[in-house]
């Protein structure tokens, strides 16, 4: 199976590209930012059509949330428009689109796990143009599948973001000994090596088409997250819970956006814990042994 791959070399694009070396049957192609910039919308089908693939998986985005806040045309280009055009050259050439979206597609007013059929509330300039990628993908391309993941990690770290929460907690806790972390704040962490062996699987078991969760099983706030991450690597200091009044940000945030993963489960199988999840990229940072 030929695999077409745009952001090959981001934080999930770079671990999917690892974790497709070990499967033979899929043979892997990126297509970088030089090669195709997603801003120049119309040089977008003209380079996919020049290309063979059966899939083409989207691993781009702008998702410096509170920067895209004041830059909404951009991320409304990158992380909507450009999916539109990636959504109708595939329908075009007959394969599959594979598309990351996001938790913050929701409101955050739920106190259950999101399912796929639960209604999107975007809160945020990011969350809405991630919502509107999907809406785009469902319109233009019947053979998609849509994962949604979030709270990302992984080994890369985020080109976007420049690093990851993981790498900042480690790195603060030793600074300063002390963290106040939000508390407030509930959600789904997520490692991105986990994601791309979802991708992977689902790709290999060509999953019936729709929208899927692709996160670690569990949640955490922001604090109980840091909590682990401190305990595991930097256990002399301490971290401080805070309501996320009191470390205000440009955009809003939900504050509960746990998502279920049940349905992507059943497709392919169970799927690690975060607590799994972060012992692994701990280790394999070298943070903490074995
Ligand atoms: N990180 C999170 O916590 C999180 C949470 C929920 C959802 N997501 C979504 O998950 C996906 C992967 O996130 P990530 O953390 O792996 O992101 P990342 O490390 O920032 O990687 C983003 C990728 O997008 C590429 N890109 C950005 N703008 C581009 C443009 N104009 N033209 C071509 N390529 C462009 C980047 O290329 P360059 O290397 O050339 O910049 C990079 O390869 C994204 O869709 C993101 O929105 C992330």
């Amino acid at each position: 199976m030929n695999v077409l791959v745009l952001g090959h070399d981001g934080q999930l694009g770079s671990d999917f590209m690892r974790c497709a070396g070990e499967h033979p049957d899929v043979a892997v192609s990126p297509l970088s930012r030089n090669d195709l910039d997603l801003e120049n919308i119309a040089d977008i089908q003209p380079a996919l059509k020049t290309r063979t693939f059966d899939v083409l998986v989207n691993c781009t985005g702008y998702h410096k949330t509170d920067d895209v806040e004041s830059d909404a045309q951009r991320a409304v280009v990158i992380n909507a428009h450009a999916v539109r055009e990636m959504a109708q050259a595939c329908s075009a050439l007959g394969a599959r689109l594979v598309h990351i979206s996001t938790d913050y597609v929701f409101d955050g007013r739920s106190d259950v796990p999101y399912t796929e059929t639960d209604g999107m509330g975007p809160l945020n300039v990011y969350g809405a143009a991630k919502a509107m990628s999907e809406a785009f993908v469902h319109v233009n391309c019947e053979d998609h599948v849509i994962f949604r993941v979030a709270s990302l990690f992984g080994v890369a770290g985020s080109m976007g973001k420049g690093g990851n929460f993981v790498e900042t907690m480690i790195r603060l806790a030793r600074e300063r000994g002390t963290l106040r972390v939000v508390a407030d704040q509930r959600m789904s962490p997520t490692a991105t090596g986990d994601v791309a062996a979802m991708m992977l699987a689902a790709i290999e078991k060509n999953i019936a088409s729709g929208t899927y969760h692709a996160v670690n099983t569990g949640n955490a706030t922001w604090f109980e997250f840091a909590q682990r991450i401190v305990r595991l690597t930097v256990p002399k200091a301490t971290v401080e819970p805070i309501p996320a009044s009191e470390y205000p940000l440009p955009a809003a945030r939900p504050a509960y956006s746990v998502l279920s993963n049940a349905k992507l489960s059943a497709a392919i199988g169970p799927i690690p814990t975060w607590e799994d999840a972060l012992q692994r990229y701990l280790v394999a940072k070298g943070h903490c042994e074995a």
